[in-house]
């Protein structure tokens, strides 16, 4: 499988209205987007084979979409045909598009992979966002699947930094999968903000998160308790990330964000919160994409570095990436069984 194998959220179902077209990148390649008159999202690739102008630049017109530049027609499975040549056949790549969660999504035609599956059962939906990381997918998946950072860059989700050392963290894997579990004392959050979320001084903060390659997203789990286990924060927040590279150094990360909490209603006073979790929500993802604007390199070898015992995950995504999500067949199994690092 290559990387357009695999289901990608790429574009909020909602601001592709009717007759529209939109251009989006995805590992590369430029596709275009449009909606057709009857309703459905249609994906085909975004370079015009006649002179390569750009199809999401042109108007759609019924069901196809018509280039700007000398008027050829293609429709969703990508068959063209030219005003000026009509004998002439012509086609462009098409892509399966489907829409679920509020997002279009897209993949190649030719594969088959699973849907990935966002179980939002008891959670209350806080809403989506769309942030492009100005770095390659591995430096961008690295800072959200590492907890060390929060002692610096977090306010909310995390530990202190004088405290950092008492946070245990531990690994598991599967062939297509890897959980980070963190549990250590919580940051000392905003007065108000903690008695909210029913934290009290001295409770744990649980950090669960299973990353996934087929596309490649993680799942993560934040909650507190306290140090016996017994009592549960009021709110725990389940967050749904999805990173795809746009290019060689950007990349976009979509997150589906979910509350569930204790307190009594219908969604335990989610609805009246959500501006204030949607703020802190978008203020910590931008706090992350502050530090991968300052990275003194876009390398994403980890050969060389001086690694912590919370990167050991660097090096398990690594090689999923390249096996699962990329599909490059790895040559030489190591000792071990897994497979080298391919750069
Ligand atoms: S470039 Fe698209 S029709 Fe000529
Ligand atoms: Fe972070």
């Amino acid at each position: 499988m290559g990387m357009l194998d695999h289901w990608h959220p790429v574009h909020p179902s909602q601001s592709l209205k009717k007759g529209a077209a939109v251009g989006v990148q995805v590992a590369g390649r430029l596709i275009c987007l449009y909606r057709t008159e009857s309703g459905a999202a249609a994906a085909i690739d975004d370079v015009c084979p006649h002179r390569r102008l750009k199809l999401s630049y042109g108007r759609v017109v019924g069901e196809k979409i018509e280039c700007k530049y000398h008027g050829w027609q293609f429709d969703p499975c990508g068959n063209g045909e030219s005003p000026s040549t009509p004998k002439m056949h012509t086609c462009t790549d098409a892509f399966d598009a489907r829409e679920e969660h509020g997002y279009i999504w897209i993949k190649s035609k030719q594969s088959n992979p699973k849907f990935p599956e966002i179980n939002t059962n008891n959670y209350y939906s806080l809403g989506t966002f769309h942030h492009e990381c100005p770095a390659p997918l591995e430096l961008t998946l690295d800072n959200f699947n590492e907890i060390e950072h929060s002692g610096t860059v977090h306010d909310t989700f995390g530990y202190d930094l004088d405290r950092l050392h008492e946070v245990r963290v531990r690994f598991e894997t599967t062939d297509d999968s890897v959980r980070v579990i963190n549990v250590g004392p919580t940051k000392r959050l905003f007065r108000p903000f903690a008695w909210l979320l029913g934290i009290r001084d001295g409770d744990l903060f649980h950090d669960d998160w299973t990353t996934h390659f087929s596309p490649v997203y993680s799942v993560f789990d934040h909650w507190w308790t306290s140090p016996d286990g017994g009592r549960e924060s009021m709110i725990r927040w389940r967050l749904y990330i999805f990173f795809w590279p746009i290019d060689e150094t950007r990349t976009s990360v979509v997150s589906f964000v979910y509350g569930k909490s204790r307190y009594p209603g219908k969604v335990g006073g989610l609805k009246l919160a959500k501006p204030l979790f949607r703020m802190e929500v978008d203020r910590e993802i931008r706090q992350d994409i502050a530090m991968l604007k300052h990275m003194g390199s876009l390398e994403t070898g980890i050969e060389g570095l001086k690694l912590s015992r919370f990167d050991k995950v660097l090096g398990l995504t690594r090689e999923r990436i390249n096996r699962v999500y990329r599909g490059i067949q790895p040559t030489q199994p190591l000792a071990n069984g897994r497979y080298p690092l391919i750069a």
